[in-house]
């Protein structure tokens, strides 16, 4: 399926499914078409939340090439687009085998013809996934699921090595991803994305009810001219240009002690003449930042341009920020490191 050929009636009918937003008691997709139009459309918008957060890993350098093949397992798979993200990053000859599983048979049969047309030779197996994947890869799936399959989905993340996770980056979404960070993390698993520390989710805090752990992607240059996918952004009603998502990445390493001070930005700074606002969160909380620009100017400046990964590590005195420095191995590209961060 191109652009020409694209079911736009599947692609409203998707869409009603979606903004209804509850349990898919049954599986939704009708056809193969669905599942293409989807693809095409959709599912490569989730696509650029991935390419974000892959960039993110990428420059973690993480995972370290494995010592053997691993199985990778795409949870609630739809079209397969996460799974055949997740491989390209991984390098295809460190992927044994991928292992789809979705609720619709429908599903599963199309994302393994994606993913043998992307990766020929590529071993993908369907439905009964094994108990002990290497690395479970999940994607806008969890506001579908029933309390039943959310705890069997949970379980199952609990003893995965390694979870790469991404969900759209809505308040009530991404407040769902930080609680069951909350419980994996109790059960010993290390945070590779997005926080910096192990403490308790900051957002989760009292007085944080209105705030919500999301970050943004940006979508490939030209989309906006693009009248296809202006139409296509016309219809189903979303903006090309805001691509919030809530994701984790967990794996059972050893982990090393928080650095203090380290900090993530949450969603994106916000910056005024006087001052830029950020939304902060460390192991000591989550915290609303004020910057005034006369002393911290540079600082200010950077965050005006900030794209990809805010890690920062703030230092302060009495309380205040005095200065703040960008991890650069994490923002992303094209972000210019300031000369100087404070006046400290
Ligand atoms: C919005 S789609 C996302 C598909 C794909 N992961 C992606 O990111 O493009 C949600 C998928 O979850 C599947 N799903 C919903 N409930 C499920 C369940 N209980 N068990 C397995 N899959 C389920 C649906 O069939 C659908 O393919």
């Amino acid at each position: 399926m191109n652009w020409d050929s694209l079911d736009w009636s599947s692609l409203d009918r998707l869409r009603a499914r979606f903004l209804a937003g509850n349990v898919a008691t049954e599986p939704y997709w009708k056809t193969a078409n669905d599942l293409a139009a989807y693809d095409l459309t959709y599912g490569e918008r989730i696509g650029w939340k991935w390419d974000a957060l892959l960039g993110e890993l990428r420059r973690r350098g993480w995972p370290e090439a494995p010592a053997r093949p691993w199985r990778v397992l795409d949870w609630g798979c739809g079209s397969g687009i996460a799974g055949r993200r997740m491989i390209a990053h991984l390098g295809v000859e460190h992927v044994a085998q991928l292992e789809l599983w979705d609720h619709s048979p429908q599903a599963m049969d199309f994302a393994r013809s994606r993913a043998q047309r992307a990766f020929p030779g590529l071993r993908v197996t369907i439905a009964d996934p094994s108990p002990t994947p290497d690395l479970v890869v999940v994607s806008h799936v969890v506001n579908e699921l029933s309390a039943d399959d959310q705890a069997r989905l949970e379980t199952l993340l609990a003893r995965a090595p390694r979870v790469v996770w991404v969900e759209p980056g809505t308040h009530a979404v991404s407040r769902t991803v930080q609680a069951w960070r909350d419980r994996l993390v109790a059960g010993g698993a290390r945070v590779i994305a997005p926080c910096t520390h192990h403490a308790a989710c900051g957002l989760l805090g009292v007085e944080r009810e209105r705030d919500w752990c999301h970050h943004f992607a940006a979508p490939p240059p030209g989309v906006h001219a693009d009248r296809n996918w202006v139409r296509f952004a016309q219809r189903a009603g979303v903006d090309l240009r805001s691509l919030p998502y809530a994701c984790l990445v967990l794996d059972r390493s050893p982990r090393s002690p928080d650095v203090p001070g380290q900090a993530r930005i949450i969603g994106r700074p916000e910056v005024f003449k006087p001052y830029a606002r950020v939304l902060s969160c460390e192991a000591s909380g989550a915290a609303t930042l004020t910057l005034p620009r006369r002393s911290l100017a540079p600082l200010v400046k950077q965050l005006e341009r900030a794209r990809g990964s805010l890690v920062y590590r703030w230092t302060r005195t009495e309380g205040a920020v005095i200065a703040g420095e960008l991890d650069p191995a994490l923002a992303a590209p094209g972000l210019d490191s300031p000369e100087g961060t404070g006046d400290a």
